[in-house]
């Protein structure tokens, strides 16, 4: 990735367990990281469900300790996320947060306020921030609602408040909007509210510098679904109108949901890497894009087998490498 000007990361996650400093229970899963990333993000810490434990009060904790460590391996960290615009992965008491007499003016305060103590404590030591995360409904493309975009008078000056703020409080990071749009068929809506959402930023100039493409595959069944040409044919037409708008692009959270797969090992692991392969053949041409990051490296550390197990029961094998932390077909195929 460095010979080519790119850079290779991965999620990190924390675990009860980290010792000496060190995020992660497993040293030999945090030694993989650091030898092959040039940079990581948090898998949860900086989320509000982590960071805020209450209305008035931050826990910067676990985050400072995965700060700290990927400082002392010279990995680069990326910030994960600033608002993730759903209630779904907002703390309940955000959720059912009394704004009282004056709405509008409670909400942007605590907004603000979360946006500019994270961005002010990690300042430039934190160049890209995903400010952003998920505020489409992939089902028909609308944007959800919150409690804060309630209190704020719509989904819209919601996202552009926290762009604005974060771009006031961190003049010179990256500004990303992140979501999971991806090149299979059932994505044509998620896609289609995406893009109308990057233009409403243009239109209203708010500060968006690049749209992360969360890339969580999913391999196609045998019913029917697309070829690896027809997705990269919808894929392109996506990301050349994403570009032309002048957003840039970043892979930030690669893995692979082996769907309609059969169970042994061998044939599966091939299949997900020439998917992944046909993936990033028409993602990497484009030269905007400079990152790629796995949400996680080891299938021993992935979250798809919570999110989302087998039918048939057998081990998920999202990631570049096995549960072993030896290296897959992915690997090679990235
Ligand atoms: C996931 C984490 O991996 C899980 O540990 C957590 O329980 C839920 O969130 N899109 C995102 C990530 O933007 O933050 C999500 O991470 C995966 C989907």
């Amino acid at each position: 990735a460095a010979r080519r000007g790119l850079r290779f990361g991965s999620a990190v996650p924390w675990q009860a367990g980290g010792r000496n400093g060190v995020p992660l229970a497993d040293p030999a899963y945090a030694r993989l990281i650091a030898a092959q990333c040039g940079l990581i993000v948090a898998e949860n810490e900086m989320k509000w469900q982590h960071l805020r434990p209450s209305p008035t009060t931050f826990a910067f904790g676990h985050f400072d300790a995965i700060m700290a460590w990927a400082e002392r391996e010279h990995l680069a960290v990326r910030g994960h996320n600033l608002l993730w615009h759903q209630p779904k992965w907002l703390p309940r008491w955000l959720n059912d947060y009394d704004f009282g007499a004056q709405p509008h003016a409670a909400a942007e305060t605590l907004l603000t306020t979360h946006i500019r103590t994270v961005m002010n404590r990690y300042g430039r030591r934190i160049a890209s921030y995903d400010v952003v995360n998920e505020a489409v409904r992939p089902e028909d493309g609308t944007l959800y609602d919150t409690s804060l975009s309630k209190a704020l008078g719509g989904a819209e000056p919601t996202l552009d408040l926290a762009f604005h703020t974060a771009r006031a409080a961190a003049p010179d990071a990256q500004l990303v909007y992140n979501d999971y749009m991806s090149w299979e068929p059932g994505n044509a809506k998620h896609r289609a509210g995406v893009l109308r959402l990057l233009e409403g930023f243009r239109r209203r100039n708010v500060p968006v510098d690049a749209l992360g493409l969360q890339s969580h595959l999913v391999t196609q069944g045998p019913d029917g679904t697309a070829s690896a040409a027809q997705l990269q044919g919808e894929w392109r037409r996506f990301l050349d109108a994403v570009t032309a708008m002048g957003y840039g692009l970043l892979i930030t959270e690669l893995d692979v949901r082996d769907n309609h797969l059969p169970a042994a090992i061998a044939p599966r692991d091939r299949a997900v890497a020439d998917f992944t392969r046909a993936y990033l053949d028409v993602t990497l041409a484009y030269p905007k894009l400079r990152d790629v990051l796995c949400w996680g490296l080891s299938d021993a550390h992935s979250w798809i087998e919570g999110f989302e197990p087998r039918p048939d029961h057998a081990k998920r094998r999202p990631t570049p490498y096995d549960v072993a932390l030896r290296p897959k077909p992915m690997r090679a195929a990235i």
